[in-house]
């Protein structure tokens, strides 16, 4: 069924869990998602990047990910990624997204804590939750999203943040990076504790991919109850799809059995993320 993304993540919260949102693009990537929360029976975000608009009809996608989660055993959310834009966000809540992220996290703290604010007062009208960043989360190999400079989130920035936006969940940069690490992964968990002192609402942790399990054991008990993972699963359909080409019969094959040959090698990756979240933090 579909559920606000404010009560999946306040359950979360309470259960001292977290909740995997997977990014999508298409039928195969979203359905990979929800089979895995149904096969784990735990709830799953469905997340949109604004990147991907050009590409994707946004208003015939959100149409079928809200009858694809209408139908579902378990509770499944519609949310909109890394948004830049105030048309962006208005158009993903005119179509049915239960959450928004707008990423003001380039603009010094005045000016996001000011565009922010807006993006709140507008999406909680129409009772859409928001999500925000402060901080940067930097870009490793294979990712698909926009450079970002690294700078670690300032807990008592975070404080002003919140208070002053209402902002629903805070995207916390602790040192995760998008797509996968180049080197030794170095995410700050004290400094996650110094965060969730300081606020109060759902942390976000972006970033998911390639992060090791005991640090995302650790960052869920630290309070971060929503993960967001796009590379992993995105590599393992590339592979699936290098290996198949590799076939001499390959160029004979039917693109329904390609597509549905990805979708099969996305759904293991996103189970792990979700049975991980589901009980490793408690
Ligand atoms: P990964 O690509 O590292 O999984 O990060 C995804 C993400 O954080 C999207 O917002």
């Amino acid at each position: 069924m579909l559920v606000n993304t404010k009560q999946i993540l306040e359950d979360a919260q309470r259960g001292q869990y977290a909740v995997a949102a997977f990014n999508v693009y298409n039928l195969e990537t979203v359905q990979a998602a929800i089979g895995a929360a149904e096969k784990e029976g735990q709830p799953v975000i469905i997340a949109l990047g604004e990147r991907y608009f050009p590409t994707v009809d946004v208003e015939g996608f959100a149409a079928l990910v809200l009858a694809l989660a209408a139908k579902s055993r378990v509770p499944v959310a519609l949310h909109l990624d890394h948004a830049y834009e105030k048309s962006s966000i208005v158009r993903a809540i005119r179509c049915g997204f239960t959450s928004v992220m707008y990423d003001g996290s380039k603009f010094a703290l005045e000016e996001n804590i000011a565009r922010t604010k807006e993006i709140v007062e507008i999406a909680h009208m129409a009772g859409v939750s928001v999500e925000a960043e402060i901080g940067s989360v930097a870009r490793g190999a294979f990712s698909d999203e926009e450079e970002g400079d690294g700078t670690l989130t300032d807990p008592e920035s975070a404080r002003r943040f919140v208070a002053e936006t209402g902002v629903d969940f805070l995207a916390a940069a602790i040192g995760t990076v998008h797509g996968m690490y180049t080197g030794e992964p170095k995410i700050d968990l004290a400094l996650l504790d110094r965060i969730r002192e300081a606020v109060h609402v759902p942390l976000v942790l972006h970033g998911g991919s390639g992060t090791p399990d005991d640090v995302i054991t650790k960052a869920i008990r630290a309070g971060i109850c929503k993960i967001n993972v796009n590379t992993e699963v995105s590599m393992a359909a590339v592979a699936q799809l290098l290996e198949f080409s590799a076939d001499p019969s390959a160029g004979k094959a039917h693109l329904s059995t390609i597509m549905a040959n990805m979708q099969q090698a996305m759904e293991p990756v996103m189970t792990k993320f979700v049975r991980l979240l589901a009980h490793k933090g408690r």
